[in-house]
């Protein structure tokens, strides 16, 4: 049996529940859940000194007594999807008997031992045994996990708290609501979260509502409102298999107020420069929504095949980029006041590449998650330490959290990629990215790249690397050609003069 050292223990405090994503040497990924279920034995042991090394192989961590205490620190490791219908297990009820815990599937509420994996309704999961022991290195307690079956070198990719940090409350229930947003310019919500007629009851209806929901606010409410409702059972369904689901948007509509803009960005100077950029990167951020929204309302229905591995994983990105919108909107309320959101010009550029793409999955993987996104990865760096040598370490924090989520964005378009590369007659996944980017994309991949994060993500410089895109004007009018653009990207092309005077490389490559 071999394990992976997977982190500190003392880190594993701060959350009961953890996303762990795996990636073996020849590129298979593999997603874990991790329950630790202790509780009131935590501070003592923060502070208590090093313990003994205990090991044991059920998935039950008892430590041996020390300084009179015996901790009650159990943590368990199951497959991060139900083997039922592939619900995400993150948001698994905890059960606890006299002899047994279980954890309880959301959907449809089969129940699963964590140590065994084992069902009463005769399905079981795989569970993998874990080990506490201490770091001869540093004297560090760490905690190792059984590595899967079916591949070598297993890296830990990513290790996720399960939980959703929002600069904003949470949103208001689902009931008609009037709520003005001081973030956001002129961003009032009217509109109830939950429509009050024929409410969506399906992943794909909640998708294509929320890609029609033009104010930012509500559109980040109904991000959240859907996700958990999907991640907790409370959809009739995902809905891509069913022949009545609803077309996507060409275009997703934004608000009047943002062809009405009030500052020129060209003119403000100093600490305002960076309101500009926070207001830039929030724009990002709302059509990045949209995007996540988009591939599964978009190509759900044309690939019935996609596992319910795949809309986690994009509901998961959907609710992260809420989150950093609402994360840089805040931002941008705290350091200009004077310049909410809503009051600078916004493009529309990276619904250029969305409209180019959406002809295909695999071309919509490669360009928007593994040329856009990656980039997001290279330039990030130097937009934080813009931040940082501006003095604004909250704006700091607020783009560390974001390029981390970042990271696993990548991740999640590159094991979707690789996954579509398999199913489609095992063709090479290097190969084929850089033809889909040759087709689908003008100009030179540029550098100079992240190697590390991007690696991170599973993207090696084979990928990338001396890559040059071929569409010609021709190509791109004719893939643009199916989108009725009259109504959407023309309307909010920018006013001369009124421009952003910076850059925004993570859109414009
Ligand atoms: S019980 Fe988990 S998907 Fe049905």
């Amino acid at each position: 049996m071999k394990f992976l050292q997977i982190s500190p223990f003392k880190h594993l405090l701060s959350h009961s529940r953890f996303l762990l994503t795996l990636r073996s040497e020849q590129g298979k990924y593999h997603s874990l859940i991790l329950f630790r279920l202790s509780s009131a034995s935590e501070t003592i042991w923060d502070h208590r000194p090093t313990p003994p090394s205990d090991t044991v192989r059920d998935g039950r961590v008892t430590p041996p007594k020390s300084d009179g205490m015996l901790e009650n620190r159990q943590i368990y490791v199951m497959e991060s999807t139900c083997p039922h219908l592939g619900a995400d297990m993150s948001h698994a009820e905890i059960e606890e008997f006299e002899d047994t815990t279980v954890a309880v599937c959301p959907w449809h509420r089969y129940d699963f031992d964590l140590r065994t994996g084992k069902s009463e309704t005769g399905l079981s999961t795989c569970t993998y045994s874990v080990e506490v022991k201490t770091d001869p290195a540093d004297d560090v307690e760490k905690v190792y996990i059984e590595t899967p079956a079916g591949g070598n070198n297993w890296r830990l990719i990513e290790l996720r708290p399960v939980s959703e940090e929002f600069a904003d409350p949470p949103p208001a229930p689902s009931q008609p609501i009037v709520q003005i947003n001081p973030v956001i310019s002129g961003s009032e919500v009217t509109e109830p979260v939950v429509p009050t007629t024929d409410p969506p009851k399906t992943l794909m209806q909640w998708a294509v509502l929320i890609l029609n929901t033009a104010n930012p606010t509500l559109k980040v409410m109904r991000t959240r409102h859907a996700v958990q409702l999907f991640r907790t059972g409370k959809l009739d369904s995902i809905g891509h298999r069913s022949s009545s689901a609803p077309p996507p948007p060409d275009v997703p509509p934004r608000e009047e107020s943002f062809l009405r803009n009030t500052v020129n960005p060209g003119k403000v100077k100093g600490r305002k420069s960076l309101a500009v950029m926070l207001h830039a990167l929030a724009n990002v951020e709302q059509w990045a929504i949209d995007l996540a929204w988009d591939i599964m309302a978009r190509f759900g229905p044309s690939h019935p095949d996609l596992p319910p591995a795949f809309f986690s994983d994009f509901t998961k990105m959907a609710l992260d980029e809420s989150k950093h919108f609402s994360l840089l909107t805040s931002r941008l309320s705290a350091t200009s006041p004077t310049t909410p959101y809503g009051s600078m010009p916004v493009h529309a550029s990276l619904w250029e590449s969305a409209t180019i793409t959406s002809h295909s999955l695999r071309s919509r993987l490669a360009i928007i998650h593994l040329v856009h996104e990656a980039r997001g990865l290279d330039v990030n760096p130097g937009t934080i330490e813009r931040f940082r040598r501006a003095g604004d370490s909250a704006s700091v924090a607020a783009m560390e959290i974001i390029h981390a989520d970042e990271v696993t964005h990548v991740t999640s378009g590159h094991r979707w990629f690789t996954w579509l590369c398999e199913k489609e007659g095992n063709i090479d996944p290097v190969a084929t990215f850089r033809e889909e980017v040759r087709r689908g994309w003008r100009g030179n991949v540029k550098g100079p790249f992240n190697i590390e994060d991007r690696e991170k993500a599973g993207l090696t410089p084979a990928f990338y690397e001396h890559l040059m895109g071929e569409m010609g004007d021709e190509d791109m009018e004719q893939r643009k050609g199916a989108f009725n653009l009259g109504t959407g990207l023309k309307d909010l092309s920018l006013e001369e003069p009124v421009k952003a005077q910076i850059t925004v490389e993570y859109e414009r490559i």
